[in-house]
């Protein structure tokens, strides 16, 4: 697919992919693209970080790779490997011929012994892929350091083999909860953009595209419900994804509005920590006194 020209175009674009992205991060997306920067999207938890770049892979029709980061997260499991067990196969069916000449042994590590990880991937793929680096803040320094190097030019040495270039880069998306502080480093490299609760009106309408058919008014007071839950001090505040979750369970059992009764039994769609149920059931009167 041609790259939108407009913010507009892409906005449209996301929408068709069932994502609505406010302009702010659609304009952030198509600077993205267009200058072929990578970019760095924090926010709450639940607000459709890394769905952007799920549905935006999709509706341009580029591969979607996906790094998902943790802690301890080294270059074998992000950039490639051998295959230890193959090769050892290998070896032991050359030694089964007597066979000692070089040329078998180095192809012990050439491509056929090479596993792909998801940064050789993408750089292999280049512009047709949308690159997900997702979390990036479970990552350590040292491997923040690295994907720093990684992103600045987009190429890989691979002593055995050679060293490998992105004939043009991938879209890089970078996504991060914020459960640390990433490097200056990092982040000068990147475009930034900051994705909060939307709005009332445009988590209703996200709500209504999630789950079409679903009743108005029962997501109007679900909404509404989930920003007074938010308003509380909750360990863990609900995000979008929860308000789906919540309207998906009231709707499956039937219901077409909110009640401090439905709202009491299918509370564990939404409040997922054992001290915020608590809280929120003391306060559920107020939660869902109406939209
Ligand atoms: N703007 C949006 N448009 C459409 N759907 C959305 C939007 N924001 C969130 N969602 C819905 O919320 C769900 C959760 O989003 P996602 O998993 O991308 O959140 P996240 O920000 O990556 O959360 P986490 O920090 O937990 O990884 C998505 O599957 C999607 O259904
Ligand atoms: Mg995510």
């Amino acid at each position: 697919m041609e790259l939108p020209e407009t913010v507009g175009q892409l906005t449209e674009i996301l929408r068709q992919g069932s994502y609505l992205a406010d302009r702010g991060l659609a304009t952030a997306l198509f600077v993205a693209l267009n200058l072929q920067r990578p970019i760095l999207l924090e926010g709450e938890v639940g607000v459709g970080k890394t769905e952007v770049a799920k549905v935006l892979a999709h509706m341009l029709n580029r591969k979607l790779i996906r790094l998902q980061c943790y802690e301890g997260i080294d270059t074998n499991q992000a950039l490639y490997e051998w295959d230890y067990a193959r090769q050892m196969l290998q070896i032991r069916a050359l030694s089964g011929r007597q066979v000692t000449d070089d040329a078998a042994v180095d192809k012990l590590f050439g491509p056929k012994f090479l596993v792909e990880r998801p940064l050789l991937e993408a750089v292999r793929a280049g512009e047709q892929a949308v690159l997900l680096v997702d979390e990036v803040d479970r990552a350590d320094d040292e491997f923040e350091a690295f994907l720093l190097e990684l992103l600045s030019d987009f190429q890989i040495t691979i002593p055995e083999i050679g060293t490998i270039r992105a004939q043009s880069p991938p879209l890089v998306i970078l996504t991060s909860n914020r459960t640390r502080e990433l490097h200056d480093a990092l982040k000068r490299r990147c475009l930034y953009h900051w994705i909060g609760y939307p709005p009332a009106e445009r988590e209703v309408e996200i709500v209504l595209v999630r789950q079409p058919g679903v009743s108005q008014t029962l997501t109007r007071k679900v909404v509404a419900a989930v920003n007074r839950l938010r308003d509380l001090d909750l360990a863990k505040p609900p995000g979008v994804a929860e308000t789906i979750d919540w309207v998906q369970a009231l709707d499956f059992l039937g219901a077409t509005d909110l009640d401090q009764a439905n709202a009491e039994d299918t509370l564990g769609a939404v409040v997922k920590e054992r001290d915020d149920l608590e809280l929120a059931r003391d306060n559920l009167a107020e939660i869902t006194s109406g939209g």
